[in-house]
């Protein structure tokens, strides 16, 4: 099972949207099992993928919240058996075989208090310990997915860095603008290199573009990611996602829970989703 953490330290940069783009990718278009891991106390990925009604009824019983407590009491935490089955499609968007799923490890804000059990000075970071246990919860279940979509919180909390730690592959997401620039640059240089020393392959995709910032703003923000790009320092993955309403409506889940097709949820922009596919293999994310 290969391992994609989503994550930046800025709040609305797309983190969540872009975390739901590769789980249906991967799932609906790529034909692979997926699991989704909320890992964000704000809950949005678990809203958007179980719907309004259905994760209302899981708020208590939540299962990142329990796996948390579970691991905060110095129990062995499970993910095993409390994983929701999201994975629902129809019609002529049936993936290509039965074998693809999507499973998804709910969230709530509860989270928020389990997780600062984890927290810390820096010099002794507890956080590693809940490294160890996710490391383990995870390695319990590999069999029964090809990939693992970690959606970050935009804090750099414990449970933000022990997905960083057990990622194969960092994506972040960044809108072209000088603030969700520097977000950017900051969450590589002194989080993912910097504090944590990791050398994992960071993937940058271009987010909510054409939003209602200026083109010349955006152009030389372009151009300083292609300068990172040619340094070394990050890939970019394609196609841009462009600030769009079918995206908006695409995270809101129908009150009838999850959309029954790709194209009932992503609307025309699903041909973004097969180019998204196509970067992802050809950067090697995606096998
Ligand atoms: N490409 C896009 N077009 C339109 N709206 C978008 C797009 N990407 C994200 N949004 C909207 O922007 C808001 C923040 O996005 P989200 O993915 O939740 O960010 P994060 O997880 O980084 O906080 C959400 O309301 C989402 O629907
Ligand atoms: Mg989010």
């Amino acid at each position: 099972m290969k391992i994609i953490a989503v994550g930046n330290m800025k709040g609305g940069v797309g983190k969540t949207t872009t975390s739901i783009i590769l789980a249906d990718t991967l799932s609906a278009i790529l034909d692979k099992r997926v699991l989704a891991l909320d890992l964000d106390p704000q809950a949005n990925l678990s809203w958007s993928l179980l719907g309004p009604s259905a994760f209302h009824s899981h708020a208590e019983s939540s299962s990142m919240a329990r796996w948390l407590e579970d691991a905060a009491a110095g129990q062995m935490p499970r993910l095993t058996g409390t994983l929701e089955d999201v994975g629902l499609w129809g019609g002529s968007e049936r993936p290509k075989s039965e074998r693809a799923v999507l499973k998804l490890a709910v969230a709530s804000t509860r989270m928020r208090f389990g997780e600062m059990e984890f927290e810390g000075p820096s010099a002794s970071d507890p956080s590693h310990r809940l490294t160890d246990q996710l490391q383990t919860s995870l390695r319990e279940i590999r069999k029964n997915f090809d990939y693992c979509v970690m959606d970050c919180s935009p804090a750099f909390s414990a449970l933000t860095r022990a997905a960083l730690r057990l990622a194969d592959a960092i994506v972040v997401p960044t809108p072209l603008n000088a603030l969700c620039f520097e977000s950017q640059e900051v969450f590589r240089t002194l989080g993912v290199r910097g504090m944590l020393k990791l050398s994992t392959e960071i993937f940058v995709v271009r987010t909510r573009v054409g939003a209602a910032m200026g083109r010349a703003e955006q152009n030389q923000i372009a151009t300083r990611l292609i300068e990172r790009q040619n340094d070394g320092l990050i890939r970019q993955l394609s196609p841009d996602f462009p600030e769009t309403v079918d995206y908006m409506r695409a995270m809101n889940p129908p009150e009838l829970g999850p959309h029954s097709t790709l194209k009932s949820k992503y609307g025309p922009r699903v041909d973004d989703l097969r180019a998204f596919a196509a970067s992802l293999k050809k950067h090697g994310v995606v096998s």
